[in-house]
């Protein structure tokens, strides 16, 4: 396992581009499944899930061809995704349970092949994450649904159009459910659903394949089942979760730093958050570029379902709001864990106590470098976050975390001026 190493202090500038985006990139593959033929997917991110995914997806059948980074720009960051031939409809426990994002799946395959058996994932170190959502609606569209040694089974005819509304804005369960209803037979209303960016970004890829879907960005999505989809050639959205942690770490450090190829509509909240606490920010529609900024106020943060402040920035904002004069109460709604970076950032210093789902925040003039240790993706942004800006050295250790979801993140951050090297534990 390796670690990163950083020397802390010195106030970020430059340019950094931003990759596609981790969470839209996962449904569109697994959306590939819909439509047998080759995907051509451009700026997809090279991350550790996105491996991890291509594996689950080739234990079916799947066949892939790296565009890689030379060839003709179209290509750039292109993946071609074959699925003509699919051998298998299974995602293993071994693989689920390093990746829960694997269950996006069953919708698919159900949709596809009438039938799945997809490991449950289980709970995570964020919180225990069920996916009862997603089998209440496979089930309501006429899928029998058996639970079997920890595996789901799912089987069904053909699917059948139906109105659903979910307990819970889920995220994945939305997208599989909309993937699922683009092949029913008839026309689905999903109430309740997620709007989340990337859950847009999946909808139009459908689109494109030929999929009927009103309500697009809203929480209504209304889908009148197609006979079939065909493959389209689609470039993923850029990560705004990714864009939101160079904007903390500019922010900690004081920076003078350009965001470039940013999805700055998809940030309102987490842009809103930045400037009540005194970052100050000129933006275009794909860029946002900070001024240095004086000192930083505490500010009170609820994380929300789309369109609120998401829960995935919570823990790279009070790495900030450790660094910021006065105090600031973070409230975590989505998750029942997802505080596990507290403890870690009190080893460099910061005066942060929780209690249930709120942390308060009280700032501190610095934070001193330390050994500390990640715990899962964000925890882990978290942390470096609060390292580039701590006096002295901090030992990130467990990076792993970090590569599933931040694409080069030592280069990016040293073509920032950072100071910081990745080396084995
Ligand atoms: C997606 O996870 C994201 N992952 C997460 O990002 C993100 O934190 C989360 O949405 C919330 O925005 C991907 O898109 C691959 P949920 P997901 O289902 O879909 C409860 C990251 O850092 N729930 O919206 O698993 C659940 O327990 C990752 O990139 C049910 O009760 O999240 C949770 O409390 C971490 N029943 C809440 O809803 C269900 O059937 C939100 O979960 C489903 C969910």
């Amino acid at each position: 396992m390796d670690k990163i190493i950083i020397e802390g202090g010195v106030p970020l500038s430059g340019r950094v581009a931003i990759s596609g985006a981790k969470n839209a990139a996962l449904p569109i593959l697994a959306a590939t499944l819909l439509a047998p033929g080759v995907h051509c997917l451009s700026n997809v991110p090279p991350l550790a899930d996105i491996r991890t995914f291509k594996k689950v997806l080739g234990l079916m059948g799947v066949q892939f061809e790296d565009g890689g980074h030379e060839g003709p720009p179209h290509r750039h960051d292109a993946l071609v995704v074959d699925t003509s031939r699919l051998t298998g409809w299974m995602a293993p426990y071994e693989v689920v349970k390093t990746m829960r994002a694997a269950v996006l799946v069953l919708g698919p395959l159900v949709a596809r092949m009438q039938q799945a058996s997809v490991s449950l994932p289980g709970g995570c170190a964020i919180g225990a994450r069920p996916i009862d959502q997603h089998l209440k609606g496979l089930e309501a569209m006429g899928t029998k649904i058996t639970l079997n040694q920890g595996y789901v089974e799912a089987k069904v005819r053909r699917l059948k159009g139906a109105d659903i509304t979910l307990d819970t804005p889920t995220v994945t369960g939305t997208e599989n459910l909309l993937m699922a209803a683009s092949l029913a037979q008839g026309v689905t209303r999903l109430h309740n659903a997620a709007q989340e960016p990337e859950v847009t970004d999946l909808a139009r890829f459908l689109t494109a394949m030929g999929a009927r879907i009103d309500g697009i960005g809203s929480d209504t999505l209304t889908i009148t089942g197609v006979e079939a989809l065909t493959p389209a050639p689609y470039r993923i959205m850029p990560d705004r979760i990714e864009a939101g942690t160079y904007l903390a770490a500019a922010a900690i450090t004081k920076g003078s730093v350009t965001i470039a190829g940013a999805p700055v509509g998809a940030l309102s909240a987490v842009l809103e958050k930045f400037h009540e606490a005194g970052v100050r920010y000129k933006i275009t529609d794909d860029t946002i570029t900070l001024e240095p900024a004086g000192s930083l106020t505490g500010v009170d943060v609820k994380t929300r379902p789309y369109p609120g402040f998401p829960t995935d920035m919570q823990a790279q904002f009070m790495a900030v709001m450790a660094l910021a004069r006065g105090a600031s109460v973070i409230t975590e709604t989505i998750f029942e864990n997802r505080f596990m970076h507290v403890s870690e950032l009190n080893r460099l210093g910061a005066d942060i106590t929780v209690s249930g789902n709120q942390a308060v925040v009280r700032g501190k003039k610095q934070l001193l470098g330390a050994p500390v240790m990640a715990t899962d993706l964000r925890a882990s942004a978290s942390l470096v976050v609060a390292a580039l800006a701590a006096q002295g050295t901090t030992e990130v250790h467990r990076v792993y975390h970090l590569d599933r979801g931040y694409a080069n993140l030592v280069d990016k951050l040293t073509g920032l001026g950072a100071r910081l090297r990745r080396a084995p534990a």
